[in-house]
């Protein structure tokens, strides 16, 4: 069984939300968009396209891969790097950008990482989080949702590597 939890209206209308205080929070500076993959690739897109339409396009793009889960939907508290950045961040403006915070290790585990390269700050945007989840406390600075803690599939987040292409946000019961 599966429904629609966050529609992709739902999600454009937030996006748009979220663009609008990036715009207004970096206007003056240049900003480094860091997705975590594989899960932030389709929010990277929108979100990259949603400031440019909304006149900001001071940024650059790059990528961290990082591996927890393996193939459960238990996260294995110990998350390794599976592709590193392609660029320096020392001084620069990073906004790391990730599709769902549930534990909190893999979000810890990036920001202390990109913490020690010295950026000149460094913030996190999170489409969706699973607050009841939590075991490592973490600082967001931009959320999407907050969710119940059930799994879920669509708009770039995967069960055992499936269902990532769904542009909704659906919930497996
Ligand atoms: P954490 O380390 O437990 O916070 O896990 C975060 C990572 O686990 C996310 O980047 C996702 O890749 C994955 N994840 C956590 N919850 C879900 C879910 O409900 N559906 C799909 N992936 C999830
Ligand atoms: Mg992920």
């Amino acid at each position: 069984m599966e429904e629609v939890l966050i529609s992709r209206q739902q999600i454009k209308d937030k996006i748009f939300e979220l663009a609008k205080q990036i715009k207004l929070d970096y206007q003056d500076k240049k900003l480094f968009l860091v997705g975590i993959l594989d899960g932030s690739y389709i929010l990277m897109a929108d979100l990259s396209r949603m400031l440019f339409e909304q006149g900001f396009s001071n940024f650059e793009i790059n990528f961290i891969g990082v591996s927890s889960y393996a193939n459960s939907r238990e996260s294995s508290k110990n998350p390794k790097i599976t592709k590193d950045l392609n660029l320096d961040i020392l001084d620069k403006h990073v906004l790391l950008v990730e599709d769902i915070v549930d534990t909190g290790w893999s979000l810890d585990f990036v920001q202390r990482l990109l913490n020690e390269r010295k950026p000149a700050s460094l913030k996190t945007l999170v489409l969706l989080s699973k607050p009841d989840r939590r075991e490592v406390k973490v600082k967001l600075d931009y959320l999407g949702f907050e969710i119940e803690n059930k799994w879920v599939e669509g708009y770039g987040l995967d069960t055992a590597g499936l269902g990532r292409g769904n542009p909704d946000v659906i919930q497996k019961k």
